[in-house]
């Protein structure tokens, strides 16, 4: 049986496409489940029906601006109220692969306020306790998303993943932290750690095996 912690804690990854947002979401929720931690690993857009509308939209031509954010915001609150609430009711760990802060910076780059676009999220969907924003250069971004061979639908060209990095630098929030995406994988994981030990994992540490908080220079904790 996972273990429950004191309270649901919900950590988001964002960043431009080709960030390194997926691999860092898969170390922590590997890392706290290997730990025993009860952890949800999600992402947005989901494999709803209004999540699907979005990905099927790359392919077939785009929507409207206004639909567009229609659908990001159906399919977060589906999202909300059948698996992230209720996993944090429970005292999960959530671990989110993209939230609303996608839709202040791409929303927000196709013209959307990004802080209008903050504020209609935050009417319904809970705010994170950590969010890992994952900096790279557009250029280099688009390069890696290359690599991998999603060059040829990509969603966004270079201005506008450069106006959406621009609206994710722009978030002045004392719970966002912003990682230098360069960095090797097990850095950034080390960094990531660092921050959910200090922050609000803090209390969990004896739950989690670990006599004291280790320092960063100790971290990956394995
Ligand atoms: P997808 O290929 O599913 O994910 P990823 O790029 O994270 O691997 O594409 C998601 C795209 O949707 C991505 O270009 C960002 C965009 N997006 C928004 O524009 N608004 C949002 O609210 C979210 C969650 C994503």
């Amino acid at each position: 049986m996972p273990t429950a912690l004191p309270r649901g804690v919900l950590v988001a990854f964002e960043g431009i496409d080709g960030s390194g947002k997926s691999t860092q979401a898969t170390l922590l929720a590997d890392w706290a489940t290997q730990r025993g931690l009860d952890v949800v690993r999600t992402r947005e857009p989901t494999n709803g029906p209004f999540g699907r509308k979005v990905r099927e939209s790359k392919v077939s031509g785009r929507l409207s601006p206004d639909e567009e954010l229609r659908c990001f915001l159906e399919d977060r609150k589906e999202h909300v109220a059948t698996l992230i609430a209720p996993a944090l009711a429970r005292g999960a760990l959530v671990v989110i692969d993209r939230y609303y802060y996608s839709t202040a910076a791409y929303q927000g780059a196709r013209g959307h306020d990004p802080a209008a676009l903050l504020a209609q999220n935050r009417a319904f969907a809970p705010r994170p306790d950590v969010v890992f924003l994952l900096d790279v250069d557009p250029r280099d971004g688009v390069t890696r998303v290359t690599a991998r061979g999603g060059g040829a639908d990509a969603f966004e060209t270079l201005p506008a993943l450069t106006r959406a990095r621009d609206i994710f630098l722009s978030l002045d929030e004392p719970h966002v932290v912003k990682l230098d995406a360069r960095q090797p994988p097990e850095a950034l994981h080390a960094s990531v750690l660092f921050h959910l030990l200090r922050g609000p994992l803090r209390d969990s540490a004896s739950q989690l095996g670990l006599d004291a908080l280790p320092d960063e220079a100790s971290l990956p904790v394995r």
